[in-house]
């Protein structure tokens, strides 16, 4: 069975003091579930004092970026292999990284490769804006992002990418997504994996999905019939009690279905 991720992407809040402080509340109200991994993404700065203090038993780490090339003159950036020993995971191709920052579509598959080559699991974020969904454009919006971003992998590789479908229109705006419409797109990514990779590959990935996620929407979104493998949260992994509610509401709906 597939292990459900509850991943936090705190974006760029927090400073080192306050996300040391996040991680002591969630602590206190998290508990070690073997059949829920928690991730949390803070900012870079703040990821090796994390590293130190995290329960190892409750909590994994995620870099939000991270620059393709290994090392070299490169001002400001930071490489998959400075963040080898740090994470687990790191989130690549984020739709606020495509928008703000030139993560096209060759930007985010040298990144996924990057990762990979360095042991770093990427979390593949992919999702259509609201211009694309109206223009009727998703599919092939989630199409080509998929394809170009898995394209320098190899079958094997891919089995372990986590692929999170994150609508941009309901990326901190309070427009929520309907089941049937998150439903409908991991099933299209599913597909996808699968006429790529094959059928098993596509039923071994994990896909989660993430935007605007709260407390009371957990059980729903995980209870789809796509399979949905987790949640990747933005706003509401700031507040404690919303995050750990999310995580004991997933590892409540995982114990009971
Ligand atoms: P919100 O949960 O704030 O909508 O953000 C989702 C997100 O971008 C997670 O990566």
């Amino acid at each position: 069975m597939r292990k459900l991720m509850i991943a936090g992407n705190w974006k760029m809040h927090l400073n080192t003091h306050e996300a040391s402080l996040l991680v002591h509340r969630l602590s206190e109200r998290i508990d070690v579930h073997r059949n829920v991994e928690v991730v949390l993404a803070p900012s870079t700065l703040c990821l090796q004092p994390l590293s130190l203090e995290i329960d190892r038993r409750k909590f994994r780490l995620a870099a939000q970026n991270a620059f393709y090339k290994d090392e070299g003159a490169f001002t400001g950036e930071v490489s998959f292999t400075m963040l080898r020993d740090l994470v687990h995971y790191c989130i690549v191709g984020h739709s606020e990284r495509r928008a703000y920052f030139h993560d096209t579509l060759e930007v985010v598959r040298n990144k996924v490769e990057a990762a990979v080559r360095n042991g770093i699991t990427p979390i593949l974020c992919i999702g259509e804006t609201e211009h694309e969904r109206k223009s009727g454009e998703t599919k092939q919006v989630l199409h080509d992002q998929l394809t170009t971003a898995l394209s320098n992998l190899t079958t094997n590789d891919v089995r372990d990418v986590v692929i999170a479908y994150e609508p941009v229109w309901a990326i901190g705006t309070g427009v929520t997504a309907k089941p049937a419409q998150i439903d409908e797109a991991v099933r299209f990514i599913r597909h996808n994996v699968a006429e790529l990779y094959g059928q098993k590959v596509s039923e071994e990935v994990r896909v989660l999905y993430g935007a605007g996620v709260e407390p009371e929407y957990v059980a729903g979104v995980l209870s789809l019939d796509a399979g949905i493998d987790g949640l990747l949260v933005g706003g509401a992994s700031l507040n404690y009690h919303k995050f750990s509610e999310i995580v004991n509401a997933a590892y409540r709906t995982r114990r009971e279905n």
